[in-house]
Parts: structure tokens; sequence; C-alpha cells
């Protein structure tokens, strides 16, 4: 059985998806609906209830209690029945799970622990997701059939821009002309891409005349479990960064179970000349990237592993070769072995 790591915060999803509705989204296994309070708080339960089973998002709201659809019990948002139509007494045993949400940078996080252990000055800093005044942010999503951990070795090892990404991203080789370091600053890990002295890669277009020299850098810092920043920037040789631009980007991954994960990304840019056909061009630019180059690998080398997984192998009982640009990937697996194992030891 997965293990996952519990005191973190997990991506449930955009805020915008909160809606009137709320939505339901399978996290950690658990079938989970977030919803917003009268006040306007986000709120998330368990989407079953007790009784039969009916998912409580099918049901209907009075205030802040959840009605379930089936035979009309009611909870209020801490899980506890306030209401069964058929009697007075409240059944025993009838509490459904809360869990702890909290909203930030335009994101729903949800702490995968006891709701009253949460801690959110543990949330991973995304500033540049919410768009403000000269500043925007394409948002995307995708399912991908495949364990969270192998979408973070893919992304830990930008490496493979130069193979899987020939028809968007394309690297034109300046991986290879470039230095990769992976640092570790408390619990945060940094898998980094320095690439100086390079023709202007397809990011800087039009920035850079096309015979001018740039220093080209691939910033990836990962929180545990899966939550990740890319910083793409270009500026011109020898400058300092400064001098040049950064797209921030989010890539999130959040497990929806052990073999299925939520992908959530973005990438920000100056709101000036972000013409809606601009961004249809980038949407369309990372959809195929994620959707259609990077997903189909993923989830099939996936594949190729599962059968062993299943059986109660890991990951490490494959011996993957290892090739040093792997190094992020390796580090965010070994330092979330130790993380998660801490925490197991803490709780007994
Ligand atoms: S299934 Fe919810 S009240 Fe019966
Ligand atoms: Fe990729």
């Amino acid at each position: 059985m997965e293990q996952y790591l519990r005191n973190c915060w997990y991506m449930a999803g955009w805020a915008e998806e909160l809606g009137d509705k709320g939505f339901v989204r399978e996290i950690l296994g658990r079938p989970t609906y977030f919803y917003r309070l009268v006040s306007g708080a986000a709120a998330a339960i368990l989407d079953r209830c007790p009784h039969r089973f009916a998912p409580l998002s099918m049901g209907t709201r009075q205030g802040d209690m959840l009605v379930c659809g089936y035979h009309g019990l009611g909870f209020g948002p801490d899980g506890t029945c306030l209401r069964n139509p058929f009697a007075n007494r409240i059944p025993a045993g009838s509490t459904v799970p809360t869990f702890a949400v909290v909203e930030r940078d335009g994101i729903v996080w949800l702490w995968g622990g006891a709701r009253d252990t949460a801690d959110p000055a543990l949330i991973p800093q995304f500033p540049f997701v919410p768009d403000a005044p000269g500043w925007r942010t394409l948002r995307g999503y995708t399912l991908m059939q495949a364990n969270y951990e192998y979408g973070t070795d893919n992304l830990m090892d930008l490496s493979h821009i130069e193979f899987v990404h020939k028809g968007s991203f394309a690297g034109q080789g300046v991986i290879f002309a470039g230095e990769h370091s992976v640092r570790q600053d408390g619990d945060t890990l940094h898998s980094n891409w320095w690439m100086p002295d390079i023709a202007p890669p397809s990011v800087a277009q039009g920035a850079f005349p096309p015979e001018a020299k740039v220093d080209h850098w691939l910033d990836m810092r990962w929180n545990a479990p899966a939550s990740m920043r890319l910083n793409v920037g270009v500026c011109p040789h020898g400058a300092v960064r400064e001098a040049g631009f950064e797209v921030p980007q989010a890539h999130i991954l959040t497990p929806a179970s052990a073999h299925e994960t939520h992908y959530f990304w973005s990438t920000s840019r100056p709101a000036e000349g972000a013409e809606p056909e601009m961004d249809a061009m980038l949407l369309d630019l990372f959809r195929q990237a994620f959707d259609e180059e990077d997903k189909p690998l993923i989830e099939a080398a996936y594949a190729n592993v599962r059968a062993n997984l299943d059986a109660g192998g890991d990951f490490w009982a494959e011996q993957p070769l290892s090739l040093g640009i792997d190094q992020g990937g390796t580090r965010a697996r070994r330092l979330l072995e130790k993380l998660i194992a801490q925490e197991q030891a803490a709780h007994g």
C-alpha cells in the first residue's frame, strides 16, 4: 500500500474551481468534496455519506449544512451529523472525516494529516500564480496514469526536453552545453540548469537578435510531496540575471491514488502583449508538451514497472540506472522517503 507523507500540503485544485458548487477530486485515495462555506472559507469533506455511501457532493445545501441527496442526513462543516429526517436521534458513528484546507496564491491546499496539526506556514510559495495588474497566468491540468514520483523524476530532470519536447520546447542542444546542479536547502531541493553563452533559446524568441549570445537558466525548486516551481530565464551573455527576463511556472503533482496523479501547471508573464491569441497559442504549446509529449512517456514507463510494484517491489528494486542528470529526481525520492520514515517513527 502506498505510504504518503501526511503532514504536508497537497494541491487540491485552482481556487476558481471552487465556484458555487465546489468540486470533487480523489486525493490520497479518498474522494474529497471541496466547497465554500457561507463565510467564503474553503472546506473539504470525505465525499461519502456514512449511511449508504452516496457522494455528499450530489446532495443539497442548507447554509453550511450538506444534506445527503439519498436519504437526507445533514452534516456540518466539521463533519458532524446535524440532522436525521427519520428520528430525533443522531446515529452513532455518523461523523464524516473532514480535512484542513487553505486557499493561498490562487490554489486550494489540502493538509494530508489530522486537521488540528495543519500548519499553513509550511505551504510552499507560489505568489506569481494569481493574476495581478501587469501580470497574467495561464493554468492547466492533466490527469496522469502514473505514480506521482514518476512525474517528479520527469520535472526534476529537464534533460528530457532535448528528446521528449522536440515538437514544443525544443532544447536545440542547449542542455548538452549546460551545467546541472542539485542543492538542498533544509527540506527544499533545487535542481538547476545553467546554460551560458548560447544562441537565444526558443523561449526568448523575439527578445534578442538571432545572432546574440545569451545565458539561459532553468531553476527547479521542489518541496514535499511534489510541489515544484520552475523559473525559466534568459539574459544577455555575461549580464546580471535581472538584465534579462524570467518566467515562473508552477508544476504541482498530487497523488489521486498510488497509480494516478493530478498534474497542475501554470505559466506567468507580463500582461503587456498578452493578447488572447497569444494566450491560446501558449496554452496549445503547453498542452502539447505535457499532454502529448510528457504524459504518454511517463505513463508507459510507469506501466513497465507497475506489475512489479503491485507485487510489493519498489522503484529501487527495479535497479534504475543512474546517469547523473537524474540526481534531482533521485534526491527528491530519497528526501521524501526520509520524511515519511521520520513521520511514521514519530507517530508510532
Ligand atoms: S446515503 Fe446518505 S442518507 Fe442515505
Ligand atoms: Fe517535460
